[in-house]
């Protein structure tokens, strides 16, 4: 397994978003897409509450990991309460747990989750969506592996990338530590990826980019997302 906060062997890493996969058989498309050059899986998981859509729970999240056992599983919650997942999402094998600065009261709030989730064994990210200032931020990244901007308004796959979001590496990245991922999500596909790769993400998450296209492209695909610096 690579562990993306272990000397990744190559970056930008790409991550998959199993939310764009074809659920009647989730476990073949995880193996593809890996098998295709993936360096982790992105599973997204929707409250319809903190967004207005339900996408996957625990259950899902533990049959990726028996169909796939030495994949990294980058878990976004984008969920109200999120805490109270920490420990299902763990045991159905999830590597690093993230969730939103938008359900937290303080910086410290943050940190105190961020601490939990450490305390389970896993690695925590912590997420910012495209209105949420850089700056909400201030005080946590320290306590994070993985710093997650949303380059679209969660809820849905297949939706227009924002550019106005790549400014905020502007603050954050100064503020990383070599171990700390940079990661986008939302709209990444070949038009895009130059453009986060140029802004200094390392990680990019592309769902309809991805599985959206006959599996037979997706190996091209990934080589062309991690790429697109140079093309
Ligand atoms: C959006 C999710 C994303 C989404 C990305 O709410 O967090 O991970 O699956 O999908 P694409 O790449 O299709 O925008
Ligand atoms: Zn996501």
């Amino acid at each position: 397994m690579i562990d993306p906060c272990e000397h990744p062997p190559k970056l930008p890493l790409i991550a998959p978003s199993i939310l764009a996969a074809d659920f009647a058989n989730l476990g073949d498309d995880c193996r593809a897409a890996l098998d295709a050059g993936a360096d982790l899986l992105h599973v997204d998981i929707m409250d319809g509450h903190f967004v207005p859509n339900l996408s996957m729970g625990p259950a899902v999240c533990d049959a990726v990991r028996k169909a796939c056992p030495d994949a990294f599983l980058d878990v976004h919650l984008m969920v109200t309460d999120p805490w109270a997942y920490f420990s299902p999402f763990v045991d159905a094998g999830a590597n690093l747990v993230s969730f939103h600065i938008e359900v937290c009261e303080s910086a410290q709030h943050a940190i105190e989750l961020a601490d939990e989730i450490r305390g389970l064994g896993c690695r925590p990210g912590i997420v910012i969506n495209p209105p949420t200032d850089a700056k909400a931020l201030m005080g946590t990244l320290e306590a994070f592996d993985l710093i997650l901007v949303m380059s679209v308004n969660p809820g849905f796959g297949g939706q227009a990338f924002i550019p106005e979001v790549l400014k905020k590496t502007e603050w954050i990245r100064p503020q990383l530590a070599a171990h700390q991922r940079l990661e986008i999500d939302g709209g990444i596909n070949l038009n895009t990826a130059q453009a986060a790769i140029e802004a200094e993400f390392d990680t990019l998450v592309a769902g309809s980019a991805i599985f959206g296209k006959p599996r037979k492209q997706w190996a091209s695909i990934i080589e062309q997302l991690r790429s697109s610096k140079v093309r």
